[in-house]
């Protein structure tokens, strides 16, 4: 019989875990940081619900009527037509992102151990970025770490959607909450904090423009998991009975929660420490761990913030390897454990490739970057859009409406939903298909 999540608090809360990662904690403070503060975090609100909602429902939509991976949900549901095709990419898109995912997976791994060592007490900006660099373009250390994280994905995938995900989620999820929350309301008592508030809350339009917006909605799309199977495939273990609305608006509003605790977090504490709010990605690794230096019980606060980021990874990865992992049990009558083990070694080779491409392999440039920011951009900025894209187009045009409205409203018995299905079609049909279209274009033209 197929696996499924045992209670609808274990599926919201497996969700929001996929949802809740790297892009809320690493990600997303730093592109803040590049765009301007507050007025980027209202278009970023705006485009989540607006746009990403709706998306979000339309994957769980598909997930949960045809109750298949996500390869067999685009074939089953168009009755066998060359949709299939845009359900194998949704398979094969999570396996590239937990690739290079799993690189930065590792990177939270060694700077958690690093913490734990206390290895950035009284350590100078220049240290840490020396230890920062140092390290990601060493040969083994990274490639260690890795494996590491991935194994940790692979091993919880492989003991199941109840016993594994759904369980891992509900103990690790409240945690991390927990310790996000402690580690902002620390940074908002340092001396100096308010500049940070300031700069995350009082919104300056000048700097909004279509890069900007872009940008905000590739991060939405990698914040709420879109375009990728992720949300579909956990949405085929949810029950019949649960409510699509509450369920993906929670988790919208867990991710956007997390996102924004994440900034109260860093930003302050930046500010109070005089540091460049435009740092980049090196945000987190380089730049934190020197405030977490210089504050009083930073050691501490440093073990739980990488110990926050490790299990924010962990449930986001986990929800991309079940997506092939999925694919591969239903389709090809894999084991599970021989669907985790291959998917383990294509993952562990891709990642390999983008860990080697901060040292030995750095020569190799595409785009200006190297294949690590390849991947990332491709992912976020291409991969994630056109699967979003493909999954509004598939729902809103080649599914039939009536379908739709059985699902979102389970039959017509929920009469909320039933009074916005009206709203809702038309965003899904109109709106985000253009919406994704036009910002796709700026962000590649523009
Ligand atoms: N949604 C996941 C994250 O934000 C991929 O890290």
């Amino acid at each position: 019989m197929r696996d499924s999540f045992g209670s609808r608090f274990g599926a919201i809360v497996a969700m929001a875990g996929s949802a809740v990662g790297l892009g809320n904690l690493w990600r997303f403070p730093y592109l803040v940081g590049e765009n301007g503060g507050a007025a980027f975090i209202i278009v970023y609100i705006l485009l989540s619900f607006l746009i990403c909602l709706p998306i979000f429902i339309s994957e769980f939509v598909i997930g949960r009527r045809s109750q298949k991976n996500a390869y067999a949900a685009f074939r089953d549901l168009s009755g066998g037509s060359e949709w299939r095709w845009i359900g194998l990419f949704t398979v094969i898109v999570p396996l590239i992102v937990l690739s290079y995912y799993s690189v930065i997976g590792g990177w939270s791994v060694e700077y958690l151990l690093k913490s734990l060592s206390f290895s950035f007490s009284d350590a100078s900006r220049i240290t840490m970025n020396t230890m920062f660099t140092d390290f990601v373009s060493s040969t083994w250390a990274p490639l260690a770490t890795h494996t590491v994280f991935l194994l940790f994905t692979t091993l919880i995938v492989i003991v199941g959607i109840k016993d594994g995900i759904e369980k891992f989620s509900k103990v690790m999820m409240p945690l991390l909450f927990i310790i996000v929350v402690a580690i902002a309301i620390y940074s908002l008592m340092l001396p100096g904090a308010s500049a940070g508030v300031d700069y995350l809350f009082r919104p300056d339009f000048s700097k909004i423009d279509a890069k900007a917006c872009a940008s905000a909605l590739g991060q939405a799309f990698f914040s709420l998991s879109l375009g990728f199977g992720t949300i579909m495939t956990y949405a085929s273990y949810v029950s019949k009975g649960d409510n699509i609305m509450t369920q993906s608006a929670a988790t919208a509003i867990s991710d956007l929660m997390f996102a924004l605790i994440a900034g109260v977090a860093i930003m302050p504490a930046v500010f109070a420490f005089g540091i460049d709010p435009q740092a980049g990605p090196g945000l987190v690794f380089e730049t934190l761990p020197y405030i977490f230096g210089q504050m009083p019980a930073g050691g501490l606060i440093a073990i739980l913030f990488f110990a926050a980021l490790l299990v924010a990874a962990l449930t986001s990865s986990i929800s991309m390897l079940e997506v092939a992992v999925a694919y591969l049990v239903e389709e090809k009558k894999f084991s599970r454990v021989w669907a985790c083990i291959t998917l383990f070694v294509i993952c562990w080779i891709v990642g390999a490739l983008c860990s080697l491409s901060f040292g030995p392999l750095s020569h190799i440039r595409i785009n200006g970057g190297n294949l690590f920011d390849f991947f990332d951009s491709l992912s976020s900025n291409v991969l994630m859009t056109l699967g979003s894209l493909f999954t509004v187009l598939f729902v809103g045009w080649r599914l039939k409406r009536t379908d739709i409205y059985d699902e979102f409203t389970n039959g017509g018995t929920l009469s909320t939903n039933a009074r916005i299905f009206g709203v809702l079609w038309f965003l899904i049909r109109y709106i985000c298909p253009l919406a994704i279209i036009s910002i796709f274009l700026v962000g590649i033209f523009g």
